[in-house]
């Protein structure tokens, strides 16, 4: 009988920006106040990218750092995935910036857009490629600087979201460890909800469509805070199921940091205790993709995901993408 292979996550990093902008500096930019912020969001500070810095230099120091870890070097990647949709550029992709930076010379690169499921679509990617024997050691980046197509004058939407990365390395074990399921699914019939309209294929840059801001973020945050709890807690139970465990078999679950609100709706929902929910929305803010790639980074590093222990990674985001992912993480 063939041995089973597994993908196994071998090194994390992320990379935050050091610029911070706290909930009292917003209160100067629009109509908002830190009570109500924090009480209808979680967030207190995000951290901003600097004038100089583009998704690649972000994407760049957090694949460093997962490299590093890993102890794997550049030119041994065989393929580097990054989830974004706020790349350098509309083409080529940001993989390809990053691999130049980083000299990962050997690498197959390309970008996936999934929002802020991407990350856990880009893990269902390097799975299926390690799992396959197509490639040995995979590369994945999470990154969005948020802050580059929010609009600054619109408070239902500026206060949430803040620029970040986060990376991992994805090697094959034939061991108990690493990726046990990944579950991704998709509703199409929802794109309006949470979108960037201007700038596409659809509405190609003019200065009319800079003057209507159509290049920010338009979101019907309502609709969608309905949606996440149930995308969320749908997408996380069917990960459990796929790998054959329950609730209670997790450590630590790392659910996408865009409300805490949606976050506690679904650690009740899934009758999780606090300490088994990993929170830094008051850090950081929504970071679309990266957000879940940091957390995991952020867990392992605080000492709160240990060898053998199982860590569950939550997300939905606009298209709308929702899914989750089970590791017996192995470091
Ligand atoms: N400060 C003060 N008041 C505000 C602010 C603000 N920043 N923003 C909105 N308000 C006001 C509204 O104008 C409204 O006032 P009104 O009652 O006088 O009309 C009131 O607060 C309530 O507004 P709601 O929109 O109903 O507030 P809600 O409690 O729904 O919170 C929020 C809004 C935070 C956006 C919430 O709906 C949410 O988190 N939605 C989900 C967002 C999300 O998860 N997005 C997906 C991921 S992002 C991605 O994929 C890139």
């Amino acid at each position: 009988m063939e041995t089973k292979i597994r993908a196994t996550i071998t090194g994390t990093g992320s990379y935050l920006p050091a610029k911070i902008l706290t909930n009292a500096e917003l209160e100067k930019m629009v109509d908002t106040n830190d009570e109500w912020i924090t009480t209808r969001t979680g967030v207190k500070e995000r951290r901003l990218a600097a004038a100089e810095e583009a998704a690649s230099d972000l994407g760049a120091e957090a694949a460093r750092r997962a490299l590093k870890e890993a102890k794997v070097k550049p030119e041994e990647i065989d393929c580097l995935i990054v989830a974004t949709i706020t790349g350098d550029m509309p083409f080529p992709a940001t993989a390809c910036f990053i691999q130049n930076l980083i000299g990962a010379k050997n690498a197959a690169a390309f970008d996936i857009s999934a929002a802020c499921t991407g990350f856990i679509y880009a893990l269902s990617i390097g799975k299926a490629y390690i799992e396959s024997k197509t490639y040995k050691k995979v590369l994945i980046v999470a990154v969005d600087l948020l802050s580059r197509i929010t609009d600054w004058t619109d408070r239902g939407t500026c206060v949430l979201f803040g620029d970040g990365a986060g990376a991992v390395v994805l090697e094959p074990t034939t061991g108990e460890q690493g990726i046990h399921s990944i579950y991704i699914g998709a509703d199409g019939a929802l794109t309006h909800l949470l979108h960037q309209p201007g700038g596409g294929s659809r509405n190609p840059a003019t200065a009319k469509t800079v003057a209507d801001r159509m290049h920010y973020i338009k979101m019907s945050g309502n609709e969608i805070f309905k949606l996440a709890v149930t995308a969320m807690l749908d997408s996380a139970r069917k990960a459990l199921d796929q790998a054959k465990l329950k609730c209670e078999d997790i450590t630590l679950l790392i659910p996408h940091q865009a409300n805490i609100r949606i976050i506690e709706a679904t650690a009740k929902r899934l009758k999780l205790p606090v300490e088994k929910i990993f929170v830094n929305i008051q850090k950081y803010g929504n970071m679309s993709g990266a957000t879940t790639a940091i957390g995991l980074d952020e867990a392992y590093h605080e000492g709160r995901i240990k060898k053998g222990d199982y860590v569950e990674l939550v997300a939905f985001g606009a298209g709308l993408t929702w899914g989750a992912a089970v590791i017996k993480w192995g470091k």
